[in-house]
């Protein structure tokens, strides 16, 4: 049995006015939040205050990047003990912004999920393929590098102790979801490629979407076979919107 995780990634929003005002909708909404688990994942300057300020409820905290070096000469990245430090549960390696943008590629993505696990926090590895490489019939193929890179990194077992989204780049913030055959497709290949390294590990890992998943999407894709949870984007800033999102999961378990 999983328990689904939903995920808020809230990318370069937020202002401490804004924050406030919508962690205390969070917790008002999601304070008996049952059977899913649910985190947030603000920019990394407010992690501390908000991690002080959720910690002993339900609602727990991620990063949304970490360096992949312990400590160092490394000006302006964030060790994974430093963010553990402060009270982050999980981090978001190789989003595709940063692939795309800080040019990551596969490699030091990996080299970033072993340090954060080395730090002791759990890694949310996003993989998903290009609009181009879709069309193209490469989707497979992209993603399943982008995974083995980590597989054979990390070891099969690190996913123990991981999470993987699949985020469609071409799904990310365009309004543009992909439908839940897509998705369960994608997602039953991520874990059929696991399974292939350790049955169990696979059938125990959480795979969430990612990719414009909204109030009222959520339940249809949430409802596949292979869906676990999700890692949303710009509906995280909507406490009503995330809310019913991981209520949507919540009730995947209880169905
Ligand atoms: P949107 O939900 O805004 O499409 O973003 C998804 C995402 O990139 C989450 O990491």
């Amino acid at each position: 049995m999983r328990t689904p995780l939903v995920a808020g990634n809230w990318k370069m929003n937020g202002s401490r006015d804004a924050n406030r005002a919508l962690l205390s909708a969070l917790k008002g909404s999601l304070g008996d939040i049952r059977g899913v688990d649910v985190a947030v994942c603000p920019p990394a300057v407010y992690l501390a205050e908000i991690a002080n300020d959720l910690s002993g409820g339900p609602i727990a905290v991620g990063a949304q990047d970490c360096s992949d070096q312990e400590k160092g000469a490394y000006t302006g990245e964030l060790a994974g003990s430093m963010l553990a430090e402060v009270g982050c549960r999980y981090v978001i390696v190789g989003h595709s912004e940063r692939r795309e943008r800080q040019n990551e590629d596969n490699a030091w993505v990996a080299a970033k999920f072993v340090a954060a696990q080395a730090a002791g926090l759990t890694p949310i590895l996003c993989v998903g393929e290009q609009k181009a490489d879709r069309e193209g019939g490469r989707t497979e193929t992209v993603v399943a590098e982008q995974l083995d890179a980590v597989l054979d990194a990390a070891g099969v077992e690190a996913f123990e102790r991981a999470v993987i989204a699949y985020e469609p780049v071409w799904a990310i913030g365009t309004g543009l979801t992909a439908t839940p055959e897509q998705a369960q497709e994608v997602h039953a290949f991520i874990r059929n490629r696991v399974a292939g390294r350790d049955p169990q590990v696979a059938a125990d890992l959480r795979i969430l979407y990612g990719g414009s998943m909204k109030a009222d999407n959520a339940a249809g894709l949430l409802a596949l076979e292979d869906i676990d949870g999700g890692l949303i984007g710009g509906a995280s800033l909507d406490a009503d919107a995330f809310s019913a999102i991981a209520r949507a999961a919540g009730e995947q378990v209880a169905a």
